[in-house]
């Protein structure tokens, strides 16, 4: 047995749990829109076509926000398309995802939608195809109350109250030579400033997303954030991250441990931010929206032969995970949570389908993958105050990150209760984790549970949709306060 330990103190505060933590990420790509999100004739199909069952699991899965309509699709996207009676809207050439894109859905019915699941709509702009005068009207549209060509345009669509979209994201990965309309940074931030600068003319108070890199590996990582930075400081509030990880060549040592890379990608932006920001001699902060980050196995998709016709929504990114991608996909979460007071917004991409946590078939089911566990426990269980934990544990050697310690672990407290969030990375034993709970006046845990089990490649199907997930856990004793941990396992402990 691994041996492990941690204090939990409310002195150690990091900073106030970020609801916009648990955003997710809708793309037109692939299913996740059409029989995705929604579905006309569905049996589930509510008056508006969306399905009802996609909806409740959204909720359940405690969504805060959902960044809207890409990914490289919006980098060829006009959304005037996507408005006014559906059988008039045009159906165009995707060139992202190399597919028909029919429109049926555009950004009223991705605000109604929003409001059913109880989330926060974030959209994105077309800056690849298009530019500042898109963004604006697309804005002017969403938000402008009344009494314009374009805001009584959204009320002739059925839409009265404006969308008050807050957050827009400035483009989408302008740093990638896949992206329709790629730019360097040079180009990139200069537009970028001047749609953020005319935005602000028609709101001053948005927040703004200036486009980072797609991954820390790409050439330009780093070079890309300082230039853009350097253009958009006084414009923007967030610099983006994106971030995909996936088991490689059968090394899931490495796999387990590729939150390793996400705080590298997280303090080295932060760092490149407050770089550009004491050049600049300012006293303002550019924060973090992680705004794509999931377990993407990615190599498979481009392995596979592009489509040869244009297909409406075919089944693109499904992948399917297993329990150690949720493991992985729990540490992803755990280092947002420890970033707290610099990532103030990510997007699990994606929502429905594409890689994504819930899975659903064209006219039958819906059902959660491995991954919707850790994601849905963190969102109802992260409250208050994350407090900074630092595991005493052992390490262990992988080939992608050199010595990587075997537990990764965070902690949140509010009045009520503290919550330990802990991935057991160990493939050989289980860890019996001992709390130092003393600073907590005397808590003791009050429920462990763990998703784990004998296979780490056990995934969850249509017809068997519980094979993993989280069960309590039985391995805690008190006084001292010690769970143990399987191998290759996400744990949520609760003290009170
Ligand atoms: O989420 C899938 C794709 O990954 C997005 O469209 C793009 O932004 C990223 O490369």
């Amino acid at each position: 047995m691994h041996q492990a330990a941690l204090t939990l103190d409310p002195a150690f505060r990091v900073a106030p749990v970020q609801r916009r933590t648990f955003g997710t990420f809708v793309e037109h790509l692939g299913r996740c829109v059409y029989t995705g999100i929604y579905e006309p004739g569905h049996p589930a199909a509510d008056e508006d076509g969306f399905r009802a069952d996609v909806l409740e699991l959204t909720r359940e899965l405690g969504v805060s926000t959902v960044r809207y309509p890409g990914g490289n699709f919006v980098s060829g996207y006009r959304w005037e398309d996507g408005v006014g009676p559906k059988e008039l809207r045009p159906r165009r050439l995707d060139l992202a995802w190399h597919s028909t894109e029919t429109n049926e859905v555009g950004v009223d019915e991705f605000v109604r939608w929003c409001r059913k699941a109880g989330v926060e709509p974030m959209m994105a702009v077309n800056l690849g195809t298009r530019g500042i005068e898109a963004a604006l009207d697309l804005l002017e549209y969403c938000n402008h109350p009344s009494g314009t060509a374009l805001a009584d345009r959204r009320i002739a669509g059925g839409a009265k109250e404006p969308h008050d979209v807050r957050m827009w994201c400035l483009g989408n990965e302008m740093d990638g030579p896949w992206q329709t309309g790629h730019k360097t940074a040079a180009e990139y931030g200069r537009l970028a400033a001047e749609t953020a600068r005319a935005m602000r003319m028609i709101d001053p108070k948005l927040e703004l997303v200036a486009c980072g890199s797609s991954s820390s590996s790409m050439p330009t990582f780093g070079a890309w954030e300082a230039e853009v930075l350097t253009h958009t400081y006084d414009v923007v509030d967030y610099i983006s991250c994106h971030a995909y990880y996936e088991e490689k060549d059968g090394d899931l040592g490495s796999f387990l441990a590729c939150a390793t890379d996400m705080e590298f990608f997280i303090r080295s932006v932060a760092a490149t931010a407050d770089h550009v920001g004491a050049k600049l001699k300012s006293r303002k902060r550019i924060d973090i929206s992680f705004d794509e980050w999931n377990v993407w196995y990615l190599s498979r998709f481009q392995n596979a032969d592009p489509p040869s016709d244009w297909p409406v929504a075919p089944r693109l990114l499904e992948d399917h995970y297993h329990l150690a991608d949720a493991v992985a996909v729990g540490g992803l979460l755990i280092t947002l949570l420890r970033h707290s007071d610099r990532v103030r917004a990510a997007s699990l991409a994606q929502l429905v389908n594409v890689i994504a946590p819930i899975m659903t078939e064209p006219g039958g089911r819906a059902w959660r993958q491995t991954t919707f566990h850790p994601f849905a426990q963190a969102s109802r269980y992260a409250s208050g105050d994350v407090l900074r934990v630092e595991p005493v544990c052992p390490s262990y050697e992988t080939a992608a990150y050199g010595q990587v310690p075997l537990l990764h672990a965070v902690a949140t407290h509010d009045e009520r209760s503290t919550t330990v969030f802990a991935i057991n990375r160990a493939t050989d034993r289980p860890m019996e984790l001992r709390l130092d709970a003393r600073a907590l006046g005397g808590a003791r845990v009050v429920e462990a549970s763990t998703l784990s089990g004998p296979d780490v490649y056990a995934r969850n199907t249509a017809d068997d949709p519980g094979r993993v997930a989280p069960r309590p856990n039985p391995d805690v004793r008190h006084d001292p306060e010690t769970v143990v941990l399987p191998p290759v396992s996400w744990n949520v402990i609760r003290l009170g």
